[in-house]
């Protein structure tokens, strides 16, 4: 199987010919398929949340290990309390960032609207209104939650173009939808809402200074003795190449990922890439994953011995692409 290409490159929003791919992607899930489809955040690996066998069918496209539940995505709030108990925190974070980058787990509701497979047991469920104008008009268009899981295999990059979708995934998967790359390029923030607790669970495209200043309380943190999240085992978005972080220049035969052209001048790595040469965050994240897949790609194809990375502040969004740079760096599971 090679995944069909839906092109929405050049399609603009609302024509018959965005409702006609739509309605192709969307009965391509309808019947049990798998779509790659493109997010704010990064490009997700959708299936029909109900349906057990196109749940079924993620974790072995993904190989993800089946102890690890799925979010899933909803086009408006009607839905998403169909699925879970917002409490009145759950809601006002909901009204603040919805829709967006934010992944709220809460009580699951006794539903069949979610296939058990994508729970993974668990009591809770985690919900997120995406802002992507494709996602959502595919789930309007289906009537019901999307599962999605990043578009990539179990632990390595997730993916922002639909290229790197193809070159993961493409052997496996139904169809992959091209609407360019992603706009913040890190996955969603998720928080646990028990009450009025909120603890963060990932850090992502929502910054914990702007949940703290909407709650009004420092976030709680995760206990560290449970992975409530698999997406926080130690290694995790790994390149293929070591990783080493907070370096001021590159060893020799070393790629470079920079941040704010921190590198001396006289320094000359064996490849180079700035994630923001002014020093943005925003700007940084949205290039993380695709720099780092890129610098990949070069070790591989030059036989270079890993990649160095600058250090990046951690405030706003860089507390999330430490995150990610820290278990792309952590030594491998496997
Ligand atoms: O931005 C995103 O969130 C992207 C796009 C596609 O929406 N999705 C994404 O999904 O990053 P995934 O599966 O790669 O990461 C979701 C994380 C996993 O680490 C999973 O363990 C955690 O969310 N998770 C899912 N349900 C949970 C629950 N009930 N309690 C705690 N963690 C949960
Ligand atoms: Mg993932």
């Amino acid at each position: 199987m090679c995944a069909q290409l839906i092109d929405f490159t050049s399609t603009p929003k609302g024509g018959a010919e965005f409702q006609a791919r739509i309605s192709r992607a969307r009965d391509i899930l309808d019947h049990g398929g798998l779509v790659a489809t493109p997010t704010e955040t990064v490009y997700g690996l959708c299936a029909d949340a109900k349906n057990d066998e196109a749940v079924a069918k993620i974790y072995t496209a993904k190989g993800r290990p089946s102890f690890n539940p799925l979010i899933a995505h909803v086009s408006d709030m009607e839905m998403a309390h169909s699925l879970v108990d917002l409490s009145p925190m759950a809601h006002k974070l909901a009204a603040a960032f919805w829709p967006g980058p934010l992944t709220i787990v809460a009580p699951g509701r006794d539903t069949a609207q979610i296939s058990p497979l994508a729970r993974a047991g668990l009591s809770t469920l985690a919900v997120r209104l995406p802002a992507h104008p494709i996602m959502r008009a595919l789930i309007s268009s289906l009537g019901r939650a999307l599962v999605a899981p990043s578009a990539n295999r179990s632990g390595s990059l997730s993916p922002t173009t639909a290229e790197a979708v193809m070159e993961g995934l493409g052997a496996h998967i139904d169809a992959i939808i091209d609407a360019g790359p992603c706009e913040v390029g890190v996955e969603s923030t998720i928080i646990k809402v028990a009450a009025d607790q909120v603890t963060l669970l990932r850090p992502g495209g929502v910054s914990r200074e702007q949940i703290e200043t909407l709650t009004g309380s420092a976030l709680s943190a995760r206990e560290q003795a449970k992975i409530e999240a698999p997406g926080m085992l130690a290694s995790h978005y790994a390149p293929r190449a070591p990783l080493r972080l907070n370096r001021d220049h590159a060893a020799p035969g070393e790629a470079f990922l920079d941040f704010a052209g921190s590198i001396a001048d006289t320094d000359q790595p064996a490849a180079y890439l700035d994630l923001s040469p002014s020093g943005n965050l925003a700007e940084a994240a949205t290039n993380l994953f695709s720099y780092l897949r890129q610098l990949d790609i070069l070790c591989q194809r030059d036989n270079l011995r890993g990649i160095a990375a600058a250090p990046i502040p951690g405030d706003a969004i860089g507390e999330a692409i430490n995150d990610r740079l820290a278990r792309a760096a952590a030594p491998r599971n496997d």
